[in-house]
């Protein structure tokens, strides 16, 4: 649990270097079990679900550490495939080792995993579709087990719709398996595009990687590789949102704007002015001026507005001059910090996946509770505009995607800092 006092008002001004994308990394060092040599992954952020994949590694059998700012992993010829409850239940990204736990394992169980409670987060598609390539799968009260006799075999399987974590899953399954998968209807998000990067630097061969139809030829041995995960775009949106929703100048670089130019957009279109140049960009805004309202924002799978942006966009309309509304077209409790705003004074109110925002008066300073990761970091960027200080109580959620919001904030001149423990 950790408190944070942010007191608002302040301009911001400065650089600023988003870290390597947490949803990048996480199946990162999940993939690195199906590889027989070290693998080393560049540059990783200090995160909480970071270390609980580590945890999850070596509780698996596997070797894995930090060296300086990277993680080595080393492959171990014993693995297990028993996640244990605690390691599942501490965050989504348990998923990602279905795969490879299967692939090397033979069986592999699960217990429900965790995560930001958004609303009910099946994992169907991912069963489906390591069922279809001969995958024995049991659904049982706490947990799902998956068993194997023979080699997994490709297949082709079309995703009912394009998930994330599904579209990591089989193709890592795919890598395994004997003959060629396709997968249709796959998520297309920059992250998956790196995964398999990483995946071909250590002897895969998926094609099309990024695009909705993944070809991948399976059953190559996969030996281990090095690699830099791409920088975190939601880490980048929640900067251009802190600089929109202050006021003041923000660079961002290192990073790649095309990767949220929905965001970008959103924040031009809320009368920032926004100049990108091919790996950095800047948000002004005149602390003065009072923000564009007016906008109707529906979030959906890449290249749409990410979902993951929504709370931070709903933070920047929140004193806006005409109301706005915007609508989660993936998860069905995405607006839980709406509570938190109307603590704060804003006119909000959520209604399942609609948010909608009336514009107009100011925030102040009150006691608030992230209610989850995303929705965390826009209560901290919402009370950077309220008059006085906020009082964030955090049980833990802001920390499994940042490695310290505080501070970063703190160094572009935000008056916000952790309350002693
Ligand atoms: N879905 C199913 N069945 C499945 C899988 C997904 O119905 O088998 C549904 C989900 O319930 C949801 C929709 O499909 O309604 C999209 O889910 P998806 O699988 O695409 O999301 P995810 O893999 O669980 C990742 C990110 C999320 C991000 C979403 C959407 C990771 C670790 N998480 O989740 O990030 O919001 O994609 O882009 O990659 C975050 O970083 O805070 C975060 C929640």
């Amino acid at each position: 649990m950790q408190i944070y006092r942010i007191t608002g008002g302040r301009a911001l001004c400065g650089r600023i270097r988003p870290a390597a994308a947490k949803n990048s990394v996480l199946p990162l060092l999940a993939a690195t079990l199906l590889c027989s040599e070290p693998c080393r992954l560049r540059g990783v952020p200090r995160l909480a679900d970071v270390d609980t994949s580590l945890r999850l590694l070596r509780a698996v059998g596997a070797e894995a550490a930090w060296q300086g700012g990277d993680i080595l992993t080393k492959p171990t010829a014993l693995l297990c495939g028993d996640i244990p409850p605690q390691l599942a239940g501490a965050m989504r990204s348990s998923v990602f080792y279905l795969a490879p736990l299967l692939l090397r394992c033979g069986r592999v169980t699960l217990p429900l995993p965790g995560g930001c409670r958004l609303g009910p987060r099946p994992v169907d598609i991912h069963l489906s579709g390591l069922a279809a390539m001969g995958a024995r799968v049991e659904a049982r009260a706490a947990c799902v087990v998956l068993t194997r006799t023979a080699p997994l075999r490709g297949a082709d399987i079309t995703l009912r719709l394009p998930s994330v974590g599904a579209t990591l899953t089989l193709m890592m399954a795919a890598c395994g398996a004997v003959g060629t998968t396709v997968l249709r209807g796959a998520a297309c998000e920059p992250e998956i595009a790196d995964v398999a990067a990483f995946l071909n630097a250590a002897g895969a061969q998926i094609h099309g990687a990024g695009t909705p139809v993944l070809v991948v030829r399976g059953g190559r041995a996969l030996r281990g590789a090095a690699h830099i995960p791409l920088p975190d775009r939601i880490a980048a949106a929640t900067y251009a949102a802190a600089a929109a929703t202050a006021g003041g100048q923000v660079t961002v670089e290192g990073c790649r704007p095309k990767h949220l130019a929905p965001f970008l957009q959103h924040l031009r279109a809320a009368g920032c002015a926004v100049e990108t140049a091919p790996d950095s960009f800047t948000v002004l805004r005149e602390p003065a001026r009072r923000l564009r309202g007016g906008q109707e924002l529906c979030t959906a799978a890449w290249p749409g507005f990410a979902t993951d942006t929504a709370p931070l966009a709903a933070a920047v309309l929140l004193t806006a001059d005409a109301p706005s509304r915007i609508y989660d077209a993936l998860f069905e409790n995405r607006f839980a910090c709406a509570e938190g705003f109307a603590a704060m004074g804003a006119r909000v109110g959520a209604k399942g996946r609609l948010l909608w925002l009336g514009g107009g008066g100011a925030l102040h300073g009150a006691a608030v509770t992230a209610p989850d990761l995303r929705g965390g970091a826009a209560l901290m960027v919402a009370a950077l505009a309220a008059r006085g200080t906020t009082q964030l109580t955090d049980p833990g959620c802001i920390a499994r995607g940042y490695a310290d919001l505080c501070a970063d904030l703190r160094d572009l001149g935000a008056a916000c800092a952790p309350e002693p423990c």
